[in-house]
């Protein structure tokens, strides 16, 4: 038996009306459902708003939105119009982000195995810092400095040998990783000293991400303590304690906000005598809470004795997390917001896996029926990123709400999105002769 939801797990601009329905942004999620088809993603924009500004008033000029965790031009151009930066990790969202009009110089590159190609972009776009990962990745800088003249400013990664307590899928600051320069091993200070040396690079700074979805600000302090006591020497200007900071997505989770966040960082760096620029990335904490997925009930089925499946028009595809790390949801339905949910059911989504969930141990009230729109907050990070379209599943709308107005930001994909890359013409003529 679980109560209504509680409200700190959804949008900051969630009412529920006198007959328990759900709005946000002033727009109620069934009318969006039947507006806009489900599975649909929600953000609230205003909360995304609130979110930046705050990540800016804590850590000042250089903070950045990792856009990993939600891209698209809508989300690429708040976050600018909000002040953030924006990490960005491959080609594809560097792409993203300038197709966005966001400038070149108010992009962070970062990526475990950079290409050639990936860093011409870079250079090319003139991206205000690249985030150097490898020794291989400063070879490829010598090369293209050689051919271009440009001497792109860097920050290097480094691993401080810090476990976050995560899942072992997110977690990157200890010594074992595939990121970063390992301060244990000597490779971090020998990549500082190639870097400073470098004709082909200007380095301005270090780096360090040592995990996502982590809760505990003292894992981030540790990380900060050897980060700092490791760049002391080289007195160079700015450190980035990269992202991670974890967000509740199940009843009972609590995590530290954005503010809080950087007031311990800073209070570490402080005690430490650091006086670079210190900044950071967040992601999930800008935009997880911010929205809630739509989908529509297919199939309840009741199996006496074991459990109800309630089976919806998503999934996997839609929310790989439950399938990659297991990770909790609460589910809600918008018609009934403050109803008791005594009835346990397990949220499944449509493909052809058993291992296909999104819930796996919901409350939901007792009159659930198939038609009914069902929602699961906190949802606004790494799903929509994350998803895919296994079983050629259409990946759903994005729609923005704000002070009543919906806009499609993403439209849902098309059945001729699906074969939209596949070879036609010459190619399928060469096999039908
Ligand atoms: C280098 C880097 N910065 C920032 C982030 C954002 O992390 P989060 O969304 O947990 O804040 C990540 C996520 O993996 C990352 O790899």
């Amino acid at each position: 038996m679980a109560g209504p939801i509680l409200t700190h797990l959804l949008p900051d601009t969630a009412a529920i009306d006198a007959a328990g329905r759900l709005s946000v942004g002033g727009c109620d999620l069934v009318d969006l459902a039947d507006r806009f088809g489900t599975p649909l993603f929600v953000y609230d924009e205003a909360h995304l708003r609130t979110r930046c500004r705050e990540a800016v008033a804590a850590f000042g000029d250089g903070v950045a939105y990792a856009s990993k965790a939600f891209l698209c031009g809508a989300m690429a151009r708040l976050a600018h119009e909000e002040g953030m930066y924006l990490d960005v990790a491959t080609g594809g969202e560097l792409f993203v982000a300038r197709h966005a009009g966001v400038p070149g110089d108010r992009l962070v590159m970062h990526g475990n195995n950079k290409s050639d190609r990936e860093l011409a972009m870079a250079v090319e776009e003139g991206v205000g810092r690249i985030v150097v990962d490898s020794f291989d990745e400063l070879d490829r800088l010598d090369a293209l400095a050689a051919t271009t003249g440009v001497r792109p400013r860097v920050l290097l990664r480094i691993t401080p040998g810090v476990e976050a307590h995560t899942h072992e899928f997110v977690a990157t600051g200890q010594d074992d990783s595939k990121f970063g320069f390992t301060v244990s091993s000597g490779l971090a200070t020998a990549a500082v000293e190639r870097a400073a040396a470098a004709g082909s690079v200007e380095l301005v700074g270090l780096h360090a991400h040592i995990g996502s979805q982590v809760f505990e600000v003292g894992a981030f302090s540790r990380a900060v303590e050897v980060l700092a006591g490791f760049a002391a020497p080289f007195g160079l200007p700015e450190l980035s304690v990269g992202g991670g900071l974890g967000v509740p997505y199940v009843e009972g989770e609590s995590a530290p906000s954005l503010t809080e966040w950087a007031a311990g960082i800073h209070e570490v760096c402080e005690a430490a005598g650091v006086t670079a620029r210190v900044s950071a990335e967040p992601g999930r904490a800008i935009v997880a809470a911010a929205a809630v997925t739509l989908y529509r009930v297919g199939t309840v089925k009741d199996l006496p004795g074991i459990r109800t499946y309630v089976a919806v028009d998503g999934g996997m595809s839609d929310n790989p997390r439950p399938v990659l790390y297991g990770s909790g949801y609460e589910t809600l339905l918008p018609r009934a917001a403050d109803a008791e949910r005594p009835r346990a059911v397990r949220v499944v989504g449509k493909h052809c896996e058993s291992g296909d969930l999104l819930v796996r141990e919901g409350w939901v009230p007792d009159d659930l029926v198939v038609g009914d729109v069902l929602a699961t907050p906190v949802t606004g990070a790494y799903g929509h990123a994350m998803g895919s379209n296994y079983n050629h599943v259409l990946r759903p709308a994005v729609v923005f709400v704000a002070d009543g107005d919906a806009r499609e930001v993403v439209r849902r994909e098309s059945f001729d999105d699906l074969v939209a890359r596949e070879a036609t013409g010459a190619r399928a003529e060469e096999f039908e002769s």
